[in-house]
């Protein structure tokens, strides 16, 4: 009956977790551990129904084996989310128990900060496992890490598409400029790139055009803004059929996660003559960063993965010009590749 009514999608194991003392419920998702442990974060969120939990969590723990393998670390995919209940606060005691549960795996998962996550939370699951990153004592905020992989990686896509050796005069414009998205913006600024810049912050978006010399656009015209580079770092889900036909730029190269509402939308944006940089390969820095603690990667390697991942991106394109197929796609395919090459199925 659970196999049948959930997506299921090679998953190696999937784990329900009850600890009655805590109140602590739990779904661990193991995808694949060919390349290595599957590391991924702990979503910790209240949900509508156990099913949406359940499917929250098949799918991102997915989506880190793909991403793992593209961004070269010997790492697979897993995934944990934790299900607030009754409007029920998180608590040390649920980390805690959460922790034991990480530690029945026997290192098969790695438990990561994610969404209504913190570094104090992965210090508690730490108490009970070591089978843990991200906690406070860890290497730091993943978002610089992030924003450079995305940065090097519009520099390689515009050099390709627009023949632009660097990124002086090129329109760049950014959507959403947190974390890494304002980190994004400056070293685009620094580059001599012209920004157009949008956020639903006013502050924020107001305080950024001025340190940066940027022009504003509202939050829901920034697509539609024509440019050489858009750069989605808000959220997922903007390409659609309806928004493709509005892009204002022929590269799109972000930090934003799944940016393709459905797989076809990668067609859609190459039949439009659309540049795609595939958002789980351009935005693995944080990954690379928060898997340090957990593979035992000194700053230098982890350097040396960063940097290569304008590379990948590189021969993706390529590959994808030369079988006229969307880059999205020989992404996925690069990736599975390597992931199945690591299990010997080949
Ligand atoms: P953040 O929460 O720091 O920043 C998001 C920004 O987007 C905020 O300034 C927010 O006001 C703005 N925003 C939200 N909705 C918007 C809208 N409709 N229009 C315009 N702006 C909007 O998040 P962060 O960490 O910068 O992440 C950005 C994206 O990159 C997210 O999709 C995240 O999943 C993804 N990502 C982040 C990584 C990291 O290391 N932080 C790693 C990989 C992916």
């Amino acid at each position: 009956m659970i196999f049948d009514s959930m997506d299921f999608s090679g998953h190696e194991q999937v784990v329900f977790v009850s600890d009655v003392g805590s109140g602590l419920q739990a779904i661990i998702a193991i995808h694949n551990t060919a390349r290595g442990p599957g590391l991924g974060g702990c979503r910790i969120r209240s949900y509508s129904s156990e099913k949406s939990a359940a499917v929250d969590v098949l799918r991102l723990s997915e989506g880190m084996t793909w991403k793992a393998a593209l961004a070269d670390l010997p790492l697979g995919g897993g995934k944990s989310v934790v299900m607030l209940r009754d409007g029920r606060p998180k608590s040390p005691e649920m980390m805690r128990a959460m922790g034991r549960a990480i530690e029945r795996l026997a290192g098969r998962y790695i438990a990561a900060e994610d969404v209504g996550a913190t570094p104090a939370d992965m210090d508690q699951i730490g108490e009970t496992t070591a089978h843990v990153t991200g906690r406070s004592s860890d290497v730091g905020d993943p978002a610089p890490w992030t924003a450079e992989g995305v940065f090097l990686s519009l520099e390689a896509a515009a050099a390709h598409r627009l023949g632009a050796s660097d990124l002086k005069g090129v329109r760049v414009t950014v959507k959403g400029l947190g974390a890494v998205g304002g980190r994004l913006a400056k070293r685009l600024s620094e580059a001599g790139a012209v920004l157009t810049i949008a956020d639903i912050d006013a502050e924020r978006t107001g305080r950024m055009a001025e340190e940066l010399g940027a022009e504003i656009v509202a939050p829901e015209a920034a697509l539609a803004t024509s440019a050489d580079v858009y750069a989605p770092c808000a959220l997922g889900g903007e390409f659609t059929r309806e928004t493709i036909a509005r892009l204002g730029a022929k590269v799109v190269c972000g930090a934003a996660n799944n940016q393709l509402a459905t797989a076809e939308d990668g067609r859609r944006l190459a039949d439009a003559g659309v540049l795609y940089c595939p958002d789980y390969l351009v935005n693995a820095g944080g990954l690379i960063s928060v898997a340090r603690p957990a593979i035992d990667m000194d700053e230098p390697a982890a350097l040396k993965k960063l940097r290569a991942i304008p590379g990948t991106l590189k021969s993706v394109i390529e590959q994808a010009e030369a079988e006229g197929e969307p880059t999205s796609l020989i992404a996925d395919r690069l990736a599975r590749e390597r992931v199945e090459g690591a299990s010997g199925t080949k």
